[in-house]
């Protein structure tokens, strides 16, 4: 019989699942990229390789965070790690708080290291996380950067959740402190200029913008809830496209940002690199083909992101995932409206 926390990564798998496709509502559609016929280049001289500060990825899109702590989880992070090795790509697990409460959950977390002893791992854990925790999850997985995640949408929805979210001086701290690069990122809520002001004002140099357009943990934790109703929040936040926009604003200095949120084709990373992402996560669109699909599945998947994206980059005349931020695109509909009425374009 597992814990209780290991029963909600259990529920929090099954439920991101059987929501998916009920919830994905990509804003990147939204987004025309404007062509141009004679890009004057040629698939050689493109690389898709691209840094986020320390962290170098040879490919622009990785692994977002998503689970630990269960058996289920044990699987699913085992078969990610067989994938992230054999196509490089960087892997962040999921909240490793866990592992504080149940000392067996270690188990889930540290196989990913043993499966891909060269590769980039990235830990998880919340805001409000000590020093003490940043570092044992750091050794346990040998990890080249940390992520904090702000949740607060989710947190008010549980039953059990935090109501404390003064996070701020703890996020400072943490990175005063720890010798990795730490990431402060949404769980696909999004987030706004302001949010980024102040995250940038306390050091914060990567920040993961995780907006809204694919799982979404305000129906995930309504449907885990037997007593009270928010399905009103269901769309509650910024589109990832939005996130993108108000990051683009905000954005100073040496502060790189992350997408993700909804991700699901190559063509959504490119847009997603248009609008000044270093790197894109993409989560619940990879866990589906995993669990619906099965490995295979995920395995052409990625295979096929991979060769695809150099002839995207071609298709646009970029000989890199950053040159993408030169590329001219128009917004429709909604989110048209959005970046008028916030003054993004
Ligand atoms: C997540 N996500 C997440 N994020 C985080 O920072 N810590 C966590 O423990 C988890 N757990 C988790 C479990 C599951 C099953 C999923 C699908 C996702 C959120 C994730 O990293 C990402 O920010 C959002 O899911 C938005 O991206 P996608 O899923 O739309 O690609």
């Amino acid at each position: 019989m597992e814990s209780n926390h290991a029963q909600r990564k259990n529920e929090h798998l099954s439920l991101a699942t059987k929501l998916y496709d009920q919830v994905h509502t990509n804003s990147l559609d939204s987004m025309q990229i404007i062509h141009h016929s004679l890009p004057e280049i040629a698939l050689k001289e493109v690389t898709t390789a691209t840094s986020c500060g320390r962290l170098n990825f040879t490919s622009p899109f990785f692994i977002e965070a998503m689970t630990g702590g269960s058996q289920n989880a044990y699987q699913v992070n085992q078969e990610l790690a067989i994938l992230a090795k054999k196509y490089q790509l960087a892997m962040a697990l999921g909240s490793a708080s866990i592992i504080f409460h149940d000392p067996a959950a270690r188990k889930s977390f540290s196989v990913v290291r043993e499966i891909n002893p060269d590769g980039i791992i990235i830990a998880n854990l919340s805001a409000k996380a000590s020093l003490e925790q940043a570092r044992t999850i750091i050794e346990l997985l040998n990890a080249d950067a940390l992520e904090l995640h702000i949740n607060t949408t989710q947190e008010l929805i549980m039953n059990d959740g935090d109501r404390d979210f003064h996070w701020l001086s703890n996020i400072e701290s943490l990175i005063n402190h720890l010798d990795v690069p730490v990431i402060v990122k949404e769980v696909g809520f999004g987030m706004n200029t302001a949010t980024i002001n102040q995250l940038q004002s306390i050091g914060v140099q990567l920040i993961n913008i995780s907006g809204r357009g694919g799982t979404n943990f305000a129906a995930i934790e309504d449907r885990r809830n037997r007593h009270t109703n928010f399905n009103f929040l269901n769309d509650w936040g910024q589109t990832t496209l939005e996130s993108l926009l108000e990051a683009r604003q905000a954005r100073k200095g040496t502060t790189q940002i992350i997408a993700s949120g909804g991700i699901c084709s190559p063509l959504d990373v490119v847009k997603a690199g248009i609008l000044g992402a270093n790197a894109v996560g993409v989560a619940g669109y990879f866990l589906n083909l995993l669990i619906r699909d099965g490995f295979d599945a995920l395995d052409k998947e990625i295979n096929n992101w991979q060769a695809t994206l150099p002839r995207l980059l071609t298709l646009l005349g970029c000989r890199s995932f950053n040159e993408l931020t030169t590329i001219d695109f128009v917004l429709h509909g909604k989110e048209l409206e959005y970046a008028q009425q916030r003054h993004l374009i």
